[in-house]
């Protein structure tokens, strides 16, 4: 496995593993590895002829007041768990090679009514991060398959449609999302929760399956009927919920009736870390 630190390296090895590999995928990452995103790396694998990760926790994606200088760094553990499951290339550049001689401003790719909805509600600016620094990766490693988690399934969204729109020739991919074994969405964020939250937060996923359960069982039943009281259980437990809400998955509007294909999306919060999940519904006949 080779390690590159900036993109002059990156280009350096990418000539030579794409003369013996036809194709490439690719998985994106900000480290702080853990199964989710090796269960990513490992479908990487599957699908093409070579895998390249990148770990790189990007500062255009985290407000001024959010968790960037205390996001979790673990390079060494992180190179060690891909050694394992046989990565070619490893790219971990530093923030002045992704962003070179920028000061503030720089240019953004923003992907409009997706991009706005749901935690790009909550996070202003935060999507017009990703897909920016993951348009200059894609640029960088030319894959031609790339990876993304339906953990997130708003970013895998967004993703696709960038992909979509600026005519990008790489076929996004998505990972079932993996769970720790009392359900809880495994997330570099975990780690934040004290212990009494960390026994509370499975909660979550419970919920999106009890709701997800009974909004496919009664279509014709008003989701805020299943959906408010669901909320309610949540707060009762102690999370603060940014938002729990069924949206149709091409366009990520509300939807009235789980008719289309659908997911039920929540972020709450238990004390400062911040938890999302998702669970897909499809009409039942
Ligand atoms: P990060 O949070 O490190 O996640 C990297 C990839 O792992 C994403 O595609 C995410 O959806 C996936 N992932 C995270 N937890 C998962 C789980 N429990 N099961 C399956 N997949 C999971 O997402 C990002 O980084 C960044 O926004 C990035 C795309 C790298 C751009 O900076």
């Amino acid at each position: 496995m080779i390690v590159v630190s900036d993109t002059a390296a990156l280009a350096e090895h990418l000539s030579p593993l794409r003369h013996r590999a036809d194709t490439i995928a690719f998985v994106p990452t900000m480290g702080n590895l853990h199964d989710g995103h090796l269960a990513l790396v490992n479908q990487a694998r599957a699908a093409a002829d070579a895998v390249v990760v990148s770990i790189f926790v990007n500062p255009m994606q985290f407000a001024a007041h959010e968790d960037l200088d205390t996001y979790p760094r673990t390079l060494d553990d992180d190179l060690s768990a891909l050694r394992k499951t046989g990565v070619d290339l490893v790219l971990t550049p530093s923030a002045d090679d992704i962003y070179p001689n920028t000061s503030a401003r720089h240019t953004a790719i923003h992907v409009p009514k997706l991009g706005d909805a749901l935690c790009g509600k909550d996070r202003p600016g935060h999507f017009d991060g990703v897909c920016t620094v993951v348009y200059k990766l894609f640029r960088l490693v030319g894959p031609d398959i790339a990876v993304f988690g339906q953990k997130d399934l708003q970013q895998l969204l967004i993703i696709k449609r960038m992909v979509a729109d600026l005519s990008l020739p790489i076929d996004i991919q998505s990972g079932a999302t993996q769970r720790a074994e009392d359900g809880l969405a495994l997330s570099s964020r975990n780690q934040y929760l004290s212990a009494s939250d960390r026994a509370v937060a499975p909660l979550l996923w419970q919920t999106l399956q009890s709701c997800g359960a009974t909004l496919t069982a009664t279509p014709d039943c008003e989701p805020a009927s299943i959906i408010d009281p669901a909320r309610k259980t949540l707060e009762q437990a102690g999370f603060t919920v940014d938002y729990l809400e069924l949206r149709e998955l091409s366009t990520l509007q509300l939807v009235d009736s789980v008719d289309q294909e659908c997911a039920l999306f929540v972020a709450a919060r238990l004390g400062d870390t911040r938890l999302i999940d998702n669970i897909q519904l499809a009409a039942s006949s």
